[in-house]
């Protein structure tokens, strides 16, 4: 037996309480992304392709850059965002505009599921209700989301990125919460085992109309520290594969490099430490397309 209801189960026609909590929900959120120039969705589908990483390292570019950026940390179960960016043992501070996020590397602004767990290798567990877990979860992660994006005092940002954790369902809550998802950046590597997994969510991204949908190719090349060349990593390329049979363009194609990881996972956005390396250029011109692309926006246009 179920405990609760969902939302379509409501009955809308009476002046129940719930839903004047849901919309109360929702006009706080499209307020506070009101203040957001964009919001751009990192995702894949596929976990450890790098979506964190690139992530970290391209809100570093957009700030170096002199962008106003924050970062979502949406993975709440696998969160690296704080790490990346050097603030995974700050406190958050509470004010009367929402919860102050701590700002990392270049001075960026960012809210994890770290910052809230408390104990570092503690796994987050919610406390589920015995029965129907599935939808209990996915109501508490929708709720979680919701948080990071509207109880935040974010302020006003050029851009706002949200590292979607895999699985495509994730992308489809992030759509829920942020129906007008202007910018969503797919990323994968050459591998043949990501193709498949990126193809669904560059599906679910068309069919939700997301109106620019492009890819980054990671892990293209292994950039060897000793000789300083780049040497193929995956046999043939699933990237550009993809992008041939999906159409969608990739915008930046960024190499294996070890030091990208070791500097990045401890809180070094790699390009931050070498600004001139191929990485780095990688990234420039990633943030280039980005800020290139005239996003929009369908309700301000005016009807015909
Ligand atoms: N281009 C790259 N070169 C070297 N290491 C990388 C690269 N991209 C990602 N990594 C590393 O690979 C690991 C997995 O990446 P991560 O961003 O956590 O993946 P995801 O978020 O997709 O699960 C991390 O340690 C990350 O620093
Ligand atoms: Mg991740």
């Amino acid at each position: 037996m179920r405990r609760f209801r969902t939302y379509n189960e409501v009955d809308h026609s009476t002046e129940s309480e719930l839903l004047e909590q849901v919309l109360e929900q929702r006009s706080k959120l499209a307020h506070r992304l009101e203040a957001v120039g964009t919001v751009v969705a990192v995702a894949s589908g596929k976990g450890g392709v790098g979506k964190s990483a690139v992530t970290a390292n391209l809100a570093a570019t957009l700030a170096q850059k002199g962008h106003r950026v924050g970062v979502v940390d949406a993975d709440l179960n696998g969160p690296s965002l704080a790490q990346m960016l050097g603030v995974r043992n700050a406190s958050l501070v509470d004010q009367e505009d929402g919860v102050v996020p701590p700002r990392g590397a270049a001075g960026i602004p960012v809210i994890s599921m770290e910052l809230l767990q408390g104990a570092q290798d503690t796994p987050l567990r919610w406390r589920d209700p015995g029965a129907d877990t599935f939808i209990w979860q996915s109501t508490m992660e929708t709720t979680a989301l919701r948080e990071f994006l509207s109880d935040v005092a974010w302020g006003e940002l050029d851009y706002l990125l949200v590292d979607v954790p895999p699985g495509t369902d994730k992308i489809a809550r992030l759509l829920e919460l942020v129906p007008g998802l202007p910018v969503a950046l797919v990323v994968t590597t050459p591998s043949d085992m990501s193709r498949s997994v990126v193809a669904r969510s560059l599906r679910m991204l068309a069919e939700a109309e997301v109106p620019v949908v492009a890819l980054v190719a990671n892990m293209t090349e292994y950039h060897c520290p000793g000789c300083g060349e780049l040497h193929p990593l995956f046999p043939g390329d699933g990237a550009q594969e993809l992008a041939r049979t999906s159409q969608i363009p990739i915008w930046a194609s960024v190499p294996f490099d070890p030091r990208l990881a070791r500097e990045t996972d401890s809180g070094r956005p790699w390009v931050l430490e070498e600004p001139e390396g191929q990485v780095a250029g990688a990234f420039l011109e990633l943030a280039r397309q980005l800020a290139a692309t005239h996003i929009v926006d369908p309700s301000s246009q005016e009807a015909p």
